[in-house]
C-alpha cells in the first residue's frame, strides 16, 4: 500500500523562482493497484513520483509504504521496495555495462552488501530465462553493452530489472513516450504482465489518454500539485478518450483556488 498524506513541496523557496509544485497532494493506493496518472506539463507528476522514490523530500506531509512511514528515508533506503522506469531509455540502466551486469545490479538493489557487477553463473541462468520471455533474442546477448540496445529493448530490460527484486512499488514515468507506437504497445503489454505477475502496486504517468484508460484499474489527474480527478470501476469503464480529454481541458483552463474544481 502507498499512502501519500497532504504532501507539499516548493522548489527554490524564498527566491524569485519559488515554485510550489505539490500543494496538498493526498492519494492512497491499495496493494496491487495499478493507477495511471495524467496531468499537464508541470502539474507535479514527476515530483510526486520523486517523493515516493525518495529522490526528493516533501516540505510537509507524510508518505507511507506498506504502513511504514518512509517520509524521511532517502532513495537508497527505499530502493528495496521501490523500482522505477523513466521516460528516457538511457536513464534507468548503465549504458557502459553489459546487459547481465545491469541485471546483476538490479538483483542486488536495496541490499547493503555485495554490491558489485560480478555475475554469478546461477544468476546468469536466471537472466537468460527472464530475457527469453521478452522474445527479443536478448538472452543471446548477455555480454553486449546496454548502450547497443534500442530504446524499446532498453525499456523492456528496465522493466525486467524492476521485477528481479521483490519490490512492492513500481513507478513508471512516461516510460513509453520515447518509443514508436508498435514498440510502445509491446512495452505496455510487458508492463501489464510484470505488474500482474509480481502483484506490484504501480503508478504510471502518461500523456496518452488512451493508455491512461486502457491500462491499470484507476486513473487520477493531477493539477497544480493536487489530485483533481480520481476514477475507478464502473465510472472509469464508462469514460472514453474524448470524455477524459474534456475533463483534462476543463481542468487545465481553470485556476485551482477552491475545491469547487474537485471532480469525480
Ligand atoms: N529538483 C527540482 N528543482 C527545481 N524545480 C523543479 C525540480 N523538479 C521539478 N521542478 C519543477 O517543478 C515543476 C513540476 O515539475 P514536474 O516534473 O513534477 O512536472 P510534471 O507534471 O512531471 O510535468 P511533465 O508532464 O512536463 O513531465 C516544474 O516547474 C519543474 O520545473
Ligand atoms: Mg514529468
Amino acid at each position: 500500500m502507498i499512502r501519500a498524506d497532504n504532501l507539499f513541496k516548493t522548489f527554490n523557496r524564498g527566491t524569485p523562482l519559488e515554485n510550489p509544485v505539490l500543494r496538498g497532494l493526498s492519494l492512497t493506493l491499495e496493494n496491487g493497484q495499478f493507477v495511471t496518472v495524467i496531468g499537464s506539463n508541470g502539474a507535479g507528476k514527476s515530483t510526486f513520483l520523486n517523493a515516493i522514490s525518495g529522490d526528493i523530500t516533501p516540505d510537509s506531509g507524510r508518505l507511507f509504504i506498506d504502513g511504514a512511514d518512509v517520509t524521511r528515508l532517502n532513495a537508497w533506503q527505499r530502493a528495496g521496495s521501490v523500482a522505477r522506469v523513466f521516460q528516457d531509455p538511457l536513464a534507468g540502466t548503465c549504458e557502459g555495462l553489459t546487459i547481465e551486469e545491469n541485471l546483476a545490479l538490479a538483483l542486488q538493489r536495496g541490499q547493503r552488501r555485495g554490491l558489485g557487477r560480478a555475475v554469478r553463473p546461477s544468476d546468469r541462468a536466471l537472466f537468460r530465462d527472464r530475457l527469453a520471455t521478452l522474445k527479443l533474442g536478448l538472452e543471446n546477448r548477455l555480454g553486449d553493452r546496454m548502450g547497443l540496445l534500442s530504446g524499446g529493448q532498453r525499456q523492456a530490460v528496465s522493466l525486467l530489472m524492476a521485477s528481479l527484486q521483490p519490490s512492492k512499488v513500481l513507478l513508471l514515468d512516461e516510460h513509453t513516450a520515447a518509443l514508436d507506437p508498435k514498440t510502445a504497445s509491446f512495452v505496455m503489454a510487458l508492463t501489464d504482465t510484470i505488474v500482474r505477475e509480481n502483484g506490484l502496486t504501480a503508478l504510471m504517468v502518461t500523456h496518452s489518454m488512451r493508455q491512461a484508460l486502457d491500462h491499470g484499474d484507476r486513473t487520477v489527474m493531477l493539477h497544480q500539485g493536487r489530485v483533481v480527478l480520481d476514477v475507478a470501476g464502473e465510472e472509469r469503464a464508462r469514460l472514453d478518450v474524448p470524455d477524459l480529454l474534456h475533463l483534462f481541458e476543463r481542468t487545465r483552463g481553470e485556476q485551482l483556488d477552491d475545491d469547487a474544481l474537485l471532480l469525480g
